[in-house]
């Protein structure tokens, strides 16, 4: 359901800020904003702040950032158009009601009738457990120590050992074999038609956070191959947007979420009183299971496999936590391979223990780090601080990145102001210059994973600038034009907010967040007009100021360069006068002088 701009903006504007978040947080007011406790994350003193002319909040601590709609989104786990109707309500708007298409109708219903085969054919594998043919699973699932209560909670089942059973009860029920082949349930071939997916086989079902079965994984009874089948995608199973055990985990009231790897660690858990705990299905983490978890959670605690594969799969998953805004944590269960493993070998008392000293994902990375330098050799302990000082960059918040330069010249013996120093001066370097890549070794994740390259870091700082000193945008324009911000997301902000200027003579990048309705995309828009550098002067500052013009520019002419036609004479002589314009500004670098006042 999609609402009109317009709609949307009136509904914004017939709510203030202030006075909404004052009904969820306790605000108080210090300058031009208000100041109250975080509520997406655990804190003692306010670094949460309400600006009543940005109509915009933010958070130091956490990074969380947006609009009303955002807010709401978060904090009430709305969608977008929940949000709006909300507000709407609130604000005394009325909204135009929806017309739903044909089309949309036809969707909805095949959407339907492929649950209802779901729900059915759950019931279907349940009833052969529990009947004559299904006492070799029953006994595999007692062996495995699931008590009969944990099997029915989970719903677990038997798919039974003929080759086409459930195709023919759900024939007999009247499904269309069109409607029967979306399900996943089901392989064809032109010899046998159409016959079960699942075969002598005990069965997972797979639920979405609204109890709906949406999928089935399978499991040979020993030591057969392949060791798990899996539903395949259909329409209604979304493999990176749904995690296994969520829909019980949701509601564990927990502090934080259990993420894993295998459907019988997360039973196991349960059965042992973890009730937070949920798995990914059989793929990696991805962003659409990280922004599932923070609905949800703000802290996610990481278990995997504790050998190298598992140690790749959580150096591949902390950035993707991050990036969500969640707080995430490893845990160790070495020697044992998994929680299903370590609880029947150890209980559920050494579980909590292994819990509760699960490490900051920081600290581990920085841990798995140090293994890839030698720290004997002087030139491998500098590289490694320089190493440590670049990842350490990565934190926009200042509040943040101290409590890390703390915790880790504590843990590594490093003075605590040499740290400083090198992360402040990589943090003016890296908007001058792209750094060269170190060599890599194998299994570390910055190769899958690059992180935010000098190139996007000057666009957000020369965005968040303009946003907080409205002051300069008559001098950087002169410079820089939209289409110079390169990166597509941060070229769209630029354009509202060049646009908001032009016709209204202000900023209201409130507004700015209407156009993001996918929380992902939010996430960095907020953190977007929030970015910060650490620096301490305000010489530094205004050095910083010609350093990221440049650089803005530079990657903008760069970009051009390389995107014109052959043969494009005019765009080329456009681009070389262009270039000699920037050497000029180069060679008069302190004519670029600005002030932020
Ligand atoms: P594991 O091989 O670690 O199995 O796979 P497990 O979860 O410990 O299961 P048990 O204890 O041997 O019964 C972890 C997860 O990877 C996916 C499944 O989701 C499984 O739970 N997987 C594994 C597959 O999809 N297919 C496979 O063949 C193996
Ligand atoms: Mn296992």
């Amino acid at each position: 359901m999609y609402y009109a701009d317009e709609v949307i903006e009136e509904v914004r504007l017939r709510n203030d800020i202030v006075d909404v978040i004052s009904q969820y947080v306790k605000l108080q007011r210090k300058g031009n904003s208000y100041f109250g406790l975080c509520p997406f994350h655990n804190e003692k003193s306010p670094s949460f702040s309400v600006n009543r002319d940005k109509q915009m909040y933010y958070c130091f601590g956490c990074g969380a950032g947006g609009n009303l709609f955002t807010f709401l989104m978060e904090y009430e786990n709305y969608s977008f158009p929940e949000a709006v109707q909300h507000l709407a309500q609130r604000g005394g708007v009325e909204l135009p009601v929806m017309e739903e298409s044909g089309e949309a109708r036809a969707r909805k219903n095949h959407m339907n009738s492929l649950m209802e085969i779901q729900k059915i054919t759950a019931g279907y594998y349940y009833y052969q457990l529990k009947h004559e043919g299904g006492v070799r699973a029953r006994e595999y699932l007692s062996g495995r120590g699931l008590s009969w209560e944990t099997i029915h909670q989970f719903g677990l089942g038997y798919s039974g050992r003929a080759g086409n059973n459930l195709y023919r009860y759900l024939k007999n029920k009247g499904y269309a074999d069109e409607l029967l082949k979306d399900s996943g349930l089901f392989q064809a071939d032109e010899k046998n038609g159409m016959y079960d997916k699942f075969w002598n086989r005990v069965i997972f079902p797979i639920a979405d956070v609204q109890n709906r079965v949406i999928g089935f994984g399978g499991r040979v009874m020993g030591d057969g191959k392949p060791k798990y089948l899996n539903s395949p995608e259909t329409k209604i199973f979304d493999k990176s947007r749904n995690l296994y055990g969520l829909n019980r985990a949701r509601s564990s009231r927990k502090k934080n979420l259990i993420i894993c790897e295998g459907y019988m660690d997360v039973i196991a858990m349960h059965q042992a009183g973890f009730t937070n705990a949920v798995a990914s299905l059989g793929t990696a983490l991805t962003a659409g299971h990280a922004s599932l978890l923070r609905r949800y959670t703000q802290e996610v605690l990481m278990i995997y496999d504790s050998d190298q594969a598992g140690i790749k799969a959580a150096l591949r998953g902390i950035p993707i936590l991050r990036a969500a805004g969640l707080h995430a944590r490893v845990a160790d269960l070495s020697p044992y391979k998994d929680p299903d493993e370590f609880i029947k070998a150890q209980g559920a008392e050494e579980f909590q223990k292994r819990l509760d000293q699960a490490q900051n994902s920081f600290l581990f990375q920085i841990r798995m780090l140090e293994r890839e330098f030698d720290l004997g050799d002087p030139q491998g302990k500098t590289d490694f601080y320089r190493a440590v000082a670049e990842r350490l960059l990565e934190f926009t918040q200042d509040l943040e990145r101290n409590n890390y330069i703390e915790a880790i010249a504590q843990q590594y013996h490093i003075e605590k102001e040499q740290l400083h120093k090198m992360v402040n001066t990589l943090a003016l370097a890296g908007v001058q210059v792209q750094r060269p890549r170190q060599p890599v070794s194998a299994g570390s994740d910055r190769r899958t994973q690059p992180k935010e390259g000098a190139r996007e870091k000057a666009q957000k700082l020369m965005l968040t600038w303009l946003v907080n000193h409205p002051g300069i945008f008559g001098q950087v324009r002169t410079y820089l034009k939209p289409e110079d911000f390169t990166t597509p997301l941060y070229q769209r902000v630029a354009q509202m907010l060049y646009e908001q200027q032009e016709t209204e003579g202000r900023f209201t990048p409130a507004r700015i967040w209407n156009q993001f309705q996918d929380p992902q995309e939010q996430k960095s828009a907020a953190s977007l007009l929030n970015t910060s550098l650490p620096v301490d002067s305000a010489r530094e500052q205004e050095k910083a100021f010609a350093d990221t013009l440049l650089r803005i520019l530079e990657d903008s002419l760069l970009k051009q360069r390389e995107s014109l036609e052959p043969g494009d004479m005019k765009g080329l002589q456009e681009n070389i006068n262009r270039e000699m314009e920037l050497k000029k500004m180069k060679a008069n670098r302190e004519q670029l002088h600005i002030s932020f006042e």
